[in-house]
């Protein structure tokens, strides 16, 4: 362990999902008075950092990661008084507030944009990516646009704009239009706007898709999908040519020497990469957000679901702590607004949910690195049951629907598919108490509440000292309390294993080794010399067998010696 280590090496951040955490005037929405109103909640957890999904004002295309103006609060959520409030009482809580920011787009409602759309000559105009249609080809004509990129949300990645007969690029919904990184304007525009944020008191950004922020500007056209279809843009915005240089000069206009907390989210993110994006010497980001593990059930794309293998888990995690051990740092994620419940994905959301919920909870949680916690996850909240498409809210998965069941695909299989991964799995409201809609609302939730909150839910959990909740706030206590939880080093035992998760951290004489089992039946398990040492924390009253260790269904075990 270095002297001065950075803050965030022990802390644990907590997302919220404004629109469905807490409503407090009954508009099936929630808003940050209602996150104020839980506040004392997330301090008995004991998280260090809130990070909040975007509060900003928004035509909501994409749930408010289309901002149609960076320096307000959307009236949904409340004013930017209430924002001062919460950082305040944050504050007085002793828990940092980090913004989302989402600056790879805007909305096409932002002044910006409306400008820049207006005309040719705007001075704005240069502020987005526009193109004339392809060379030889009539605008509006299918196979017109300037590049045949896939948009994230189905579809092209161009739309044309016919009062001035050129294209605009979107990675995402249309709504969405990319902001060009290569105008110096832009970027002057955004690092005013984040230090307007932090003069406001915030504690530090997660950054929406910050990978993609540089294009290469020949655009070329990516590899197609299938024959004449669509193609594969990637390559061609993610980590491109400038990223660093644009991450580094932000670091630089805005951050200074303040203790920030600041993570990149990065889909694609190589570890190599990694390595880069987080060495502090070159003060672009603290940590990224990369996708590994959570892209192993997956094939060609998020919908072709396989199953999951825990040796790859293993080989993943493994890679990613030994490649950023020296220099950089990881963040530790199983759920977040954009993944399906991880009870219900790695775990077993049925019988064993509370000991699947807190063995995943465990084994994260003992890695190195700075974990996040998604709102539910420490109730062990689990994927919905979604019976047909009206249940659907996100615009990724309603999208994908229409596009699958155009293209011929079935729809009860499509719908699958969506059951299991749609992000609408992580947005369904928090579930607080067995009251009505799980007192998340007086209203109508504008995504249905799960059915089960009868049984899962906050005031159940934090009742019940066996709960996930009173798991999670140990997990989050040892990383406080024990030095070797933040700052040792990492050792994967059992590479091979395809059942039992298993690894030890060091740090000045003191040792742990965590275990989880990610089955339903009992394991034995082959590491000598364990079995009596002192067990710290666990999921199962200790089973007295000081002879060898056996895991129970799900069971999650940390050990403790010193050496
Ligand atoms: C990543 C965000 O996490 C996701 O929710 C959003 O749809 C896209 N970026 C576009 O902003």
């Amino acid at each position: 362990m270095r002297v001065n280590e950075p803050w965030w090496k022990t802390a644990v951040v907590y997302q919220i999902y404004p629109r469905s955490f807490a409503d407090s005037n009954g508009d099936g929405m929630g808003d940050l008075p209602g996150v104020i109103g839980r506040l004392d909640y997330l301090q008995r957890l004991g998280v260090d950092v809130l990070w909040l999904s975007p509060v900003y004002p928004s035509p909501q295309d994409d749930n408010g990661y289309d901002i149609s103006d960076y320096q307000g609060i959307e009236p949904v959520f409340g004013s930017l008084d209430d924002f001062d409030i919460l950082v305040r009482e944050a504050h007085a809580r002793g828990m940092r507030i980090v913004m989302d920011l989402v600056v790879n787009h805007t909305s096409d409602e932002h002044p910006w944009f409306v400008e820049s759309r207006s005309s040719k000559d705007n001075p704005k105009r240069d502020w987005y990516w526009w193109r004339p249609p392809r060379p030889g080809m009539q605008a509006g004509h299918p196979g017109a646009e300037p590049t045949n990129w896939a948009s994230f949300f189905s579809g092209p990645t161009w739309e044309l704009d016919p009062a001035t007969g050129e294209y605009y690029l979107h990675l995402f919904s249309r709504k969405q239009p990319d902001l060009n990184w290569e105008n110096p304007e832009v970027r002057q525009a955004i690092y005013a706007m984040m230090r307007w944020w932090l003069g406001r008191g915030v504690d530090g950004f997660r950054m929406d898709v910050i990978n993609m922020i540089s294009k290469d500007t020949s655009l070329p056209d990516g590899v197609p999908f299938a024959a004449g279809g669509l193609g594969n843009g990637w390559p061609h915005f993610v980590c491109g040519p400038r990223n660093h240089e644009f991450l580094a000069e932000m670091n630089r206009e805005v951050f200074g020497d303040r203790p920030l907390l600041t993570v990149g989210e990065m889909p694609g993110v190589t570890l190599e990469q990694a390595v880069e994006f987080t060495a502090p010497e070159r003060r672009e980001v603290d940590m990224v957000f990369q996708f590994e593990h959570v892209n192993l059930d997956q094939g060609a794309s998020k919908w072709d679901i396989r199953p999951f293998h825990l040796r790859d888990l293993k080989a993943t995690f493994g890679r990613w702590q030994a490649g950023l051990a020296e220099v950089g740092w990881n963040s530790l994620y199983w759920n977040n607004h954009d993944q399906p419940r991880v009870v219900s994905r790695y775990g077993d959301d049925g019988p064993c949910r509370v000991k699947s919920a807190t063995m995943l909870g465990t084994v994260l949680h003992l890695h190195r690195g700075t974990p996040y916690v998604y709102q539910g996850e420490e109730l062990g909240m689990t994927n919905a049951p979604f019976t047909g498409i009206d249940d659907f809210r996100d615009i990724e998965s309603v999208n994908h629907y229409k596009e699958a069941v155009t293209a011929g695909q079935d729809p009860a299989a499509v719908l699958a598919a969506l059951r299991f991964m749609s992000r609408d799995n992580a947005r369904t409201p928090m579930q607080w108490d067995d009251s009505p809609n799980a007192g998340f609302t007086t209203g109508t939730p504008w995504l249905a509440v799960n059915p089960n909150y009868k049984d899962i839910n906050a005031a159940a959990a934090v009742a019940d000292p066996d709960s996930v909740f009173h798991h999670y706030r140990k997990l989050i206590e040892l990383r406080h309390t024990e030095p070797v939880v933040a700052h040792g080093d990492f050792t994967m035992l059992l590479p091979n294993d395809e059942h039992v998760y298993a690894f030890t951290r060091s740090l000045a004489g003191v040792e742990l080794l965590t275990l989880g089992n990610f089955t339903g039946r009992s394991i034995p398990v082959d590491l000598p010399g364990w079995a009596g040492e002192k067990l710290i924390l666990g999921n199962y009253p200790p089973d007295g067998n000081d002879g060898g260790i056996v895991l129970r269904p799900w069971e999650a075990r940390v050990y403790r010696r010193t050496v």
